[in-house]
């Protein structure tokens, strides 16, 4: 690595990768070729750098040069100027739009200063498809100690010594559970790789799998040692090629450097890993309807007790642990348990990636220490409330979590402090809403979302969910009455306490929390009538004024429903019997004569 002068780090990740990534790269290695610079320059696709609001991204190491939102056209710039003149090409840098200054190091821009990269340490620094690039960078150096030097008990203790607890969305404690799976005597045990993320929004996972899969790879076969499995498997959703892509390489590679397969590093230990594929089910992401699918059995949840660590896949004792949870194993073991539970709160040791996501001004992949607020999070490292609006809700824990208010911007980050304020950390999505969002809209679109999700072999997940959903309809067409607020608190609690699985115990959580949280918006629906965020259709008139109106004709022009009538330069009217409220009006006028009632 060390021959070359520069390394051209160009993000490959899915969302930079579909704004013409590979095409930069390759303009790239053209310019490179054309000015001889092949022994100097090496470019490199890395996985995602988590700024994926400025994508693509383009880091220039040594000097840490950070380009955002490249262009193929702009690689023979880059390569002139900043490559063979040494000028930073300043158009592709950083603004901040505080202070409207240029910044060109990571290091010094909001978005990066408080993220701490544990999980993420690799993805956006090294090739994920090279072996070699995980290997110079420590992959599989804590493989080597846990086989080479450390009995089982030994890597388990160091591991529920950590503090780590599941990223996957529950937070139970890693070692305990590598304990009570390692304490289960069996012939054949599994460990399994829980890869099928389906919160809405949340990429946490693609990512890790996308930027650094050996890490993965590494810390399945640590556990597969700790618990005594010889079997490992990833249950990945079929709609992530390009994690499929690598990590299918990825376990090639480390199988022909010995890293996977018989007797690793000279040992007895053997360990080998295949993939199984899921098809975008919500429910396939529990563990229990997980392990069914991957028997080849309809992917539906079971009761538990038995747990996994006790009869899993094909009856025996299996250990599922989340993508990210394992993408913390391997740095756990190289720098100690001590070191991971410095960081955090008391009883959330380490980080938490989130997708972040919504009305914020940068949006991302991001990696901070428990124990952060949301306020740090959406002001400081999110930029802010897009286009200047006033803040009015995040949502933490997808479709499972709730809808904090401004009264929680101050809650550090952990998984007991988010229960206690009526969400959930969840897998880590983390959406941000403002004044414009009706907090009941978007109960009723989380419900929608695990109705249509429901496996439906449970009563209370199967039919209550779709009475929750009714009842929530009825209230965004205006026609809910005291009583059917009643009935929604009344109702989803009761199917918090008999859904059989975790998808129906948590799945009124949104109602619950924007029931809690904002109860006025609930009130003014009922009792006025009345969207003020301007998202219930049913709720809302788009009228003209008078005064504002120059009679220019364009809404007239956009209305897909011929409700606007007018002459040129004169006033113009809205008739609300055709109107359909698509909005295109609004938009459409310059003059600030449209508004929303
Ligand atoms: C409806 C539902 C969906 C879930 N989806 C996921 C998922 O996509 N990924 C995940 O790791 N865990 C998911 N879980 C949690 C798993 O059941 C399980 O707790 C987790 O994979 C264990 O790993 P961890 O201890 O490392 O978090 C889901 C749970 C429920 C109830
Ligand atoms: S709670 Fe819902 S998803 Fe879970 S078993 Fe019952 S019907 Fe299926
Ligand atoms: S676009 Fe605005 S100004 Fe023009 S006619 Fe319509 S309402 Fe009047
Ligand atoms: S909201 Fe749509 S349908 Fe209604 S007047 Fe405006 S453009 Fe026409
Ligand atoms: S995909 Fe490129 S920065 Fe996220």
């Amino acid at each position: 690595m060390d021959k070359f002068k520069y390394h051209i780090l160009v993000c490959g990740g899915t969302g930079c990768r579909a704004a013409e990534g590979e095409m930069i790269v390759e303009n790239l290695k053209k310019s490179i070729e054309v000015k001889n610079l092949e022994n100097d320059v090496k470019v490199v696709t890395t996985g995602c750098f988590g700024f994926c609001e400025k994508g693509p991204i383009v880091k220039i190491v040594p000097d840490n040069t950070f380009y955002v939102q490249v262009k193929p056209s702009d690689a023979a710039e880059l390569i002139e100027e900043h490559i063979i003149k040494g000028r930073k090409v300043d158009r592709l840098l950083y603004k901040d739009p505080k202070k409207a200054e240029l910044i060109s190091d990571s290091k010094h821009m909001g978005f990066y200063q408080k993220q701490i990269r544990i999980a993420l340490k690799n993805c956006g620094f090294i090739d994920p498809e090279n072996i070699q690039e995980s290997i110079a960078v420590g992959g599989y150096d804590a493989l080597a100690k846990v086989i080479g030097t450390m009995t089982q008990m030994e890597v388990i203790n160091i591991i529920k010594d950590s503090g780590l607890r599941g990223r996957g969305g529950g937070g139970f404690p890693t070692g305990l559970k590598w304990e009570l799976t390692y304490k289960n005597n069996s012939d054949q045990k599994y460990v399994v790789c829980n890869a099928d993320e389906g919160d809405p929004g949340a990429f946490m996972d693609r990512s890790i799998l996308e930027g650094d899969p050996h890490t993965v790879i590494e810390a399945m076969a640590i556990c597969g040692y700790a618990i005594g499995a010889t079997k490992g498997l990833v249950y990945i959703r079929a709609e992530y090629p390009l994690a499929i892509k690598r990590l299918k390489l990825a376990i090639d590679q480390a199988k022909e450097y010995g890293f996977l397969g018989n007797d690793i590093f000279g040992t007895e230990f053997s360990f080998d890993i295949e993939l199984r594929y899921g098809a975008g089910a919500f429910v396939c992401g529990e563990e229990t309807a997980l392990i069914h699918s991957m028997e080849g059995l309809r992917g539906e949840p079971t009761l538990k007790p038995p747990f996994p660590a006790e009869s899993g896949y094909m009856g025996k004792p299996t250990n599922v642990n989340n993508v990210e949870t394992f993408a913390n194993i391997p740095v756990i073991i190289n720098k100690g348990s001590k070191w991971f539970s410095s960081i955090g709160t008391e009883k959330s040791k380490g980080t938490k990636v989130f997708a972040l996501a919504g009305k914020v001004n940068n949006v991302g992949l991001i990696e901070v220490p428990m124990g952060i607020t949301l306020r740090e999070v959406i002001y400081e490292i999110g930029g802010g409330v897009k286009n200047g609006k006033k803040f009015k809700a995040v949502q933490t824990g997808g479709p499972s979590g709730g809808c904090l208010t401004e009264k929680h911007l101050d809650t550090p980050i952990d998984y007991d402090n988010l229960i206690a304020v009526g969400s959930m950390m969840g897998s880590g999505g983390m959406i941000v809403m403002d004044e414009d969002d009706c907090m009941v809209s978007v109960a009723k679109f989380y419900l929608e979302f695990t109705v249509e999700e429901s496996c439906g072999k449970c009563a209370p997940c199967r039919i209550g969910n779709k009475r929750l959903h009714e009842l929530l309809d009825k209230i965004c067409h205006g026609k809910g009455t005291d009583e059917d607020l009643y009935n929604l608190k009344n109702l989803s609690q009761v199917i918090k306490d008999t859904a059989l699985c975790g998808l129906g115990q948590t799945s009124p959580n949104p109602v619950l929390s924007t029931m809690d949280n904002f109860w006025n918006e609930y009130v003014e629906h009922v009792h006025e009538h009345k969207c003020t965020a301007g998202q219930c259709r049913a709720l809302i008139t788009y009228n003209i004024i008078e005064d504002k109106c120059v009679g220019c004709t364009a809404c007239a022009r956009v209305c897909p429903a011929d409700a606007i009538f007018g002459e040129v330069k004169k006033l113009h009217t809205i008739d609300q019997e055709t109107c359909i409220k698509c909005g295109a009006c609004l938009e459409k006028c310059k003059f600030g004569a449209i508004y929303i009632k």
